[in-house]
């Protein structure tokens, strides 16, 4: 297969997630009695908070002047810092706020009308102004702020020590409803995910699978387990969804040689580049989930292993590396040291054309 080389990277690609235009309406409601596996407690998300505060119109109007002010003040500085977002962006994140923060919030600045009247909110006036410095003066993400990201069809929960899901990776759930639409054996296996984070893929993937199927989850991050069990609750997949915490293979000794498939997006940014990722992404989402070790490769060459050793024969696996070179290296590694095992290696572009995913089989 020829591969072609584009000037895109990582960075470039994460930076994707702040520029998302299209913003699905959500209408989920909450569930107060959720709790993880771990002792944890996940973070609930704002939009799906009781409206129990209730504040001045006339108090929220100057929030948002203050707040629009500082969106407008940073113009193309982060841009020009590290890529990051510009005002037009942050003024869009702006009105998702308000749309998560206030209970009726159609037509909320347009309203002639009594200032004084009250209006009810998810989180307290305080709190949103505290909330926005975290965003402007910190550049924490736009997701942790509101507590969410929208995902496929899903709108999950993360918080600080948990990636936020991108939109590269859904195309990994697609392959899998591929590849199970044409093996019913595969539909009723279990699969596995291993560094589910959010629980994304393994929610992805355990809604395409038929009711047999099961998904396994697993992270070495306590606080992703947490919140990928709060995702799962709340999509009400438990009976079809187990999440494990540990490294890599070792949560999932019972399922060597069992597994129908197994999927990962996991760590693959060289560590030198860290330091030099969108600050959003550098200096708050977790470096266990960013790190892949000098070359990025280290959990990809790993995975190889488990896929050679968890998949039974005629097993399938999906891998999203950084791109392009990782995808040939990664290739090359199974064809060298991997053959006896693993077959039917393609590799895959994600939406921006860039060559992302390596799949295959297991013989
Ligand atoms: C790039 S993130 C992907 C998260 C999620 N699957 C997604 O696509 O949004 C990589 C994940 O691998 C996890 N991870 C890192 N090292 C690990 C290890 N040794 N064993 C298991 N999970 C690990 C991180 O905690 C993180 O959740």
């Amino acid at each position: 297969m020829k591969l072609t080389l584009t000037n895109h990277n990582f960075s470039t690609l994460l930076n994707s997630s702040f520029i998302n235009l299209t913003r699905p309406f959500c209408s989920l409601s909450l569930s107060s009695s959720l709790s993880s596996s771990t002792s944890i407690k996940p973070q609930v998300p704002i939009f799906l908070r009781p409206p129990i505060y209730s504040t001045k119109l006339n108090d929220l109007k100057k929030w948002h002047n203050w707040a629009k002010n500082i969106a407008f003040s940073i113009g193309s500085s982060f841009v020009q810092s590290d890529n990051g977002p510009d005002s037009t962006i942050l003024c869009r994140e702006l009105k998702w706020f308000i749309e998560d923060v206030v209970e009726n919030h159609h037509s909320l600045f347009s309203q002639v009308g009594d200032d004084n009247e009250k209006v009810k909110m998810r989180a307290d006036i305080e709190e949103l102004y505290c909330l926005w410095k975290q965003r402007i003066e910190e550049r924490k993400p736009f997701q942790y702020i509101v507590g969410c990201e929208h995902w496929k069809d899903l709108v999950l929960s993360v918080q600080e020590g948990v990636l936020i899901p991108r939109p590269e990776t859904e195309l990994i759930v697609d392959l899998v409803s591929d590849v199970v639409s044409k093996n019913e054996g595969l539909k009723r296996g279990v699969w596995a995910d291993l560094g589910t984070g959010s629980g994304a893929l393994a929610i992805g993937i355990g809604r395409v699978l038929g009711d047999g199927g099961k998904v396994i989850g697993s992270d070495l991050s306590p606080v992703a387990v947490a919140v990928a069990g709060y995702n799962v609750q709340r999509y009400s997949l438990q009976d079809k969804i187990e999440l494990r915490e540990g490294s890599w293979l070792e949560p999932l000794k019972d399922m060597e040689g069992k597994l129908a498939g197994l999927v990962s997006n996991p760590p693959y940014i060289p560590s030198k580049e860290i330091p030099v990722l969108q600050a959003e992404v550098g200096k708050h989402e977790p470096r266990v989930a960013l790190d892949g070790g000098i070359d990025g490769m280290d959990a990809l060459l790993h995975l190889c292993d488990g896929a050679d050793l968890m998949l039974k024969p005629g097993g399938f696996f999906a891998f999203e590396t950084n791109g392009e070179k990782q995808c040939r290296e990664l290739v090359d590694y199974m064809k060298s040291n991997k053959s006896a095992s693993l077959c039917n290696l393609e590799i895959f572009a994600d939406f921006a054309g860039i060559q992302r995913f390596v799949i295959g089989f297991h013989r």
